[in-house]
């Protein structure tokens, strides 16, 4: 179960954070078409690196890479390919810090090119984020984000993935509890301040079905629509949730 963070261990998990939303915004940064997802796996890996961190993934049997990377129909789990970025393509990167024994995780969705379709369906998966975040404070329950977040994708005309959850994250990758992009309100567990949780929008254009892929890894829609993930770890907090991973306000 997840742990209620004192404030020296919330400086810790903060300190993770910052190193993933730097990583984070790196990948983004690097995204575009001719790149390949083992080069931005490698950027990513530097920079955790450089700012001494170490590599979460590492922690889950058989992986090997800094992050996962998924394009298009695959929605997550993916491991990084030599496949160069086309125009169109939906490139989701997924990846996890520890660092000092504190894990965060976080992922974010970009489209190489312009495409009004695929800029609405990621419009909705970081809108769904924010509404799922915005529940993260004490008194909540987990089915308040996981309605959120159904609601927004829902409204949006897509589907959330099941078979895919967010969870607790701190003193290791995945804690109880699981955090759900679907449920009802008033349901659940009860959020208490202090609780570090990895909130994870997992959603399809068409079919929320997955399968997983010939490598053991990667998931992707069985119907071949598009599948992307948006994610973030916060601290449930008494008025609002602290976001520990948010790569946006990052300058430089
Ligand atoms: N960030 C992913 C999650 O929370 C973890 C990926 S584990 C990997 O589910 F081994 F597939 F990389
Ligand atoms: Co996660």
């Amino acid at each position: 179960m997840v742990g209620i963070r004192n404030s020296y261990e919330k400086k810790l998990i903060r300190a993770s954070g910052l190193i993933a939303a730097k990583a984070l915004k790196r990948s983004l940064e690097i995204i575009k078409v001719g790149v390949t997802g083992l080069e931005v796996d490698e950027a990513v890996k530097r920079t955790i690196f450089k700012l001494g961190g170490d590599l979460s993934y590492k922690t889950v049997p058989g992986y090997k890479w800094a992050t996962c990377i998924t394009v298009n129909d695959k929605v997550v789990h993916g491991i990084p390919t030599d496949r160069k970025f086309v125009i169109g393509d939906l490139v989701s990167v997924d990846l996890a810090v520890v660092y000092k024994g504190w894990h965060t995780d976080c992922a974010w969705s970009v489209l190489v090119g312009h495409d009004p379709e695929k800029q609405k369906f990621l419009q909705a998966g970081e809108q769904a984020l924010w509404d799922g975040i915005k529940q993260a404070v004490a008194g909540n329950r987990v089915g308040d984000i996981s309605s959120a977040i159904q609601s927004r994708i829902e409204n949006a005309g897509y589907q959330v993935v099941r078979s895919l959850v967010g969870h607790g994250v701190g003193r290791s990758l995945h804690e109880d509890p699981e955090i759900p992009g679907f449920g009802k309100a008033r349901t659940g567990m009860p959020l208490k301040s202090g609780m570090s949780l990895a909130i994870e929008v997992i959603y399809a254009q068409g079919s929320s079905e997955v399968v997983l892929g010939d490598d053991g890894w990667t998931y992707q829609t069985v119907d071949g629509s598009w599948g992307s993930i948006f994610e973030m770890t916060a601290i449930v907090g008494r008025e609002k949730a602290e976001i520990l991973t948010d790569w946006r306000p990052i300058v430089g």
